[in-house]
């Protein structure tokens, strides 16, 4: 019997979900109802990761709350801190922070998924000690301690303050923060099914967001924004784009930070973050990151800006990053502290309804084979 296949499950619904909504023709992409563009006007991040997580905006005690209880779950143990000194100083920290919220769950067992304050403390944790983690590992792995949080700062501030050691400015500390608003949830997509499918087992947070730390690494997806930066360092001049740009096209490679499974039309969140990388070249010379960017995405709009290809949302955002003088390796990490709101909110409802995530397959291979004696069979491998 012939079965319909759809590889990448690319346009089949897995879930019913409430809590992000994007129309890709149209460009529009909402939390809870709400566009994101006034999320970015108006909301911070973690008003923005309590709507995403309960559904609505909250009460001003409500966000107090919230910001009082996140800033006291910053600090992490000193035994992730042993753990991420242990940890290869070369190696990528997308997987230093998968290993350290792996471990995050051996601190703090979680027994019942269906119970609501172990739930509530525990996205409160992961939000808290992911930027944490991250600014930790960034200064470690250089032979730096790592720098305590502050609680008078802001989520925004404190962690630019970890890494740097410096009070930003308020003014870029909230560009960073409307960042981290338009990658706080993009409904089904591969990191957020990746943990979806382990919420489904009934597995505890920590592992569910583990796991989709793993998913987000891969230059198909979070880690496409580490690898605009190179691509663009790599063209180095906007003279050189047509035959770079040109190159890749004819060899079927794809351009970083363009395309998109939903969006056929510019993704918002690369509109917002535009302006933002705007306003921050203002001082940067002629062959800014931001001046090749933008002529890239004028040479990609007359080869494939046909066929629905344009600039998504990590296009833009590792321009930001750099922009602020943040490590190029450091900009995948900085998603996952993001999308971890939109990742505990998916593993939350997966709880609430859940069916175990079993996807059937097509087997395409032989059958009734007989089983050959090892003295008969020929050597492949040399
Ligand atoms: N550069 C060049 N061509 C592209 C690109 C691109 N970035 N994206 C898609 N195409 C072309 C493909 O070559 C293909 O062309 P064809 O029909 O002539 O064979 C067609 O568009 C469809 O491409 P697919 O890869 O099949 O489309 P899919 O929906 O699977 O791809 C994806 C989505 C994976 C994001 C893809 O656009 C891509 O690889 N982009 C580059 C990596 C990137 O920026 N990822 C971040 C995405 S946003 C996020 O995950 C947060």
């Amino acid at each position: 019997m012939m079965r319909d296949f759809f590889p990448g499950l690319a346009g089949i619904p897995a879930a019913k979900s409430s809590i992000s909504f994007v129309d890709g023709e149209r460009g529009i992409l909402e939390y809870r109802g709400i566009r994101v563009e006034d999320l970015a006007e108006h909301s911070s991040f973690l008003e923005t990761a309590f709507l995403l997580l309960f559904s609505r905006l909250p009460a001003k005690l409500e966000l107090e709350t919230f910001n009082r209880d996140i800033s006291q779950h910053r600090r992490i143990k000193f035994g992730i801190i042993d753990l991420l000194k242990a940890l290869p100083e070369q190696g990528h920290p997308m997987d230093a922070l998968q290993a350290a919220v792996a471990a995050l769950g051996m601190f703090y067992p979680f027994h019942d998924v269906r119970e609501e304050t172990t739930r509530y403390l525990t996205a409160v944790r992961l939000i808290a000690k992911l930027p944490t983690m991250v600014a930790a590992f960034a200064r470690l792995r250089r032979g730096d301690e790592a720098i305590q949080p502050r609680d008078d700062l802001s989520y925004a501030e404190n962690f630019l303050y970890m890494l740097t050691e410096q009070v930003p400015d308020p003014a870029l500390a909230k560009i960073f923060d409307v960042c981290l608003i338009l990658h706080a949830e993009h409904t089904m997509n591969a990191s957020t099914f990746s943990g979806m499918v382990t919420a489904s087992t009934l597995a505890d947070p920590y592992t569910v967001i583990s796991s989709a730390i793993g998913t987000l690494k891969g230059p198909l997806h979070g880690g496409a924004n580490e690898a605009v930066i190179h691509m663009l360092e790599a063209i180095n001049s906007v003279d050189r784009i047509p035959m770079h740009v040109d190159d890749k096209l004819s060899n079927k490679e794809k351009v970083m930070g363009f395309g998109h499974r939903i969006y056929k039309v510019k993704d918002p969140r690369a509109i917002v973050m535009q302006t933002f990388a705007q306003q921050l070249d203002c001082e940067a010379g002629p062959q800014s990151l931001f001046t090749l960017a933008r002529a890239v995405e004028a040479h990609m709009e007359t080869r494939v800006g046909s066929k629905g290809i344009r600039p998504n949302v990590d296009f833009y955002s590792g321009i930001i990053y750099h922009q602020l003088g943040i490590e190029t390796d450091l900009f995948t990490p900085i998603f996952a502290m993001a999308r971890v709101a939109g990742w505990l909110a998916h593993c939350f409802e997966q709880y609430q309804e859940n069916h175990l995530f079993r996807p059937d397959q097509i087997y395409d291979g032989p059958h009734n084979l007989p089983y050959q004696p090892i003295e008969t069979r020929e050597p492949q491998f040399q």
